[in-house]
């Protein structure tokens, strides 16, 4: 089965970023946890600065790394990830931020263990890419996702969804077979309905707060897969799916 044939079946679940509430995010225990607790995993991708797919959400790292205990990167500040090599973000730790005494250590997350992890749970991941356009071109950030992608046999588990845009039209220009979201945040683009259609993607995800039935019957009516961000509530959950979201992306799973 597909992603597009997943999302087929009603009210899906999406453990934002793993499952984020009970491990630290982005991190291979949380990837774990979620296991058999939602429908599909999302992660986020970011480069290294010699240019190597890792998981991570801030463009920063000083929120889930230890990096500021780390004598020799104290110059570095602001921490921004695309300046340290993968040799670099391997030596820092991804857990211990998360627990009370830092009591577990995490290891950091590459996109390459991510797809040996969907390999071998046959496991639906949304892969979000993070726009990246400030510190590398597009060219680099699509071919490097889609060359790790094409080393495993896993695309039929895959979704891809981005904030940039651009990365969405490369996407499906040269893997028509992995299906795409459009991210929103603030607001809804221009002529909703043609621009998706003009990306060619197959879902649009966007932010709770700019939720309104009208807008999600009209997606889908256009045939549009739709997965609404951060949903925490229940009883919210509820009422999206009733009113034909596909699917939710929580920090909460049950
Ligand atoms: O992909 C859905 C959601 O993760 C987008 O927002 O900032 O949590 O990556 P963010
Ligand atoms: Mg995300």
């Amino acid at each position: 089965m597909s992603f597009l044939e997943l999302f087929k079946r009603p009210g899906l679940i999406g453990a934002h970023r793993g499952s984020r509430s009970s491990h630290p995010e982005n991190t291979l225990s949380a990837l774990r946890y979620s296991m058999g607790h939602c429908d599909f995993i999302e992660v986020d991708v970011q480069l290294s600065s010699d240019g190597v797919a890792v998981i991570m959400h801030d463009d920063t790292l000083e929120r889930t790394t230890n990096v500021k205990e780390k004598e020799i990167y104290k110059m570095r500040v602001p921490y921004r990830v695309s300046k340290f090599s993968y040799e670099e973000l391997s030596k820092l730790d991804y857990g211990g931020w998360f627990y009370q005494n830092h009591i577990r250590s995490e290891v950091l997350l590459t996109l390459k263990k991510v797809l040996e992890f969907i390999r071998e749970n046959k496991q639906y991941i949304n892969i979000e890419i993070k726009d990246l356009h400030d510190s590398f071109s597009d060219e680099q950030v699509v071919s490097t996702v889609l060359g790790e992608i094409s080393s495993f046999d896993v695309s039929e588990f895959i979704l891809l969804s981005s904030f940039r845009h651009e990365y969405l039209s490369m996407f499906k220009k040269r893997a028509p077979n992995i299906p795409t979201a459009a991210l929103v945040e603030d607001k809804h683009p221009d002529y909703l309905i043609k621009y998706l259609k003009s990306l060619k993607v197959d879902a649009y995800h966007f932010n709770d707060e700019l939720v309104d039935e009208k807008t999600v019957k009209e997606l889908r009516n256009a045939g549009f897969f739709v997965n609404i961000y951060t949903v925490n509530n229940p009883k919210r959950r509820q009422q999206l799916f009733d009113m034909g979201v596909n699917g939710v992306f929580t920090d909460y799973l049950e």
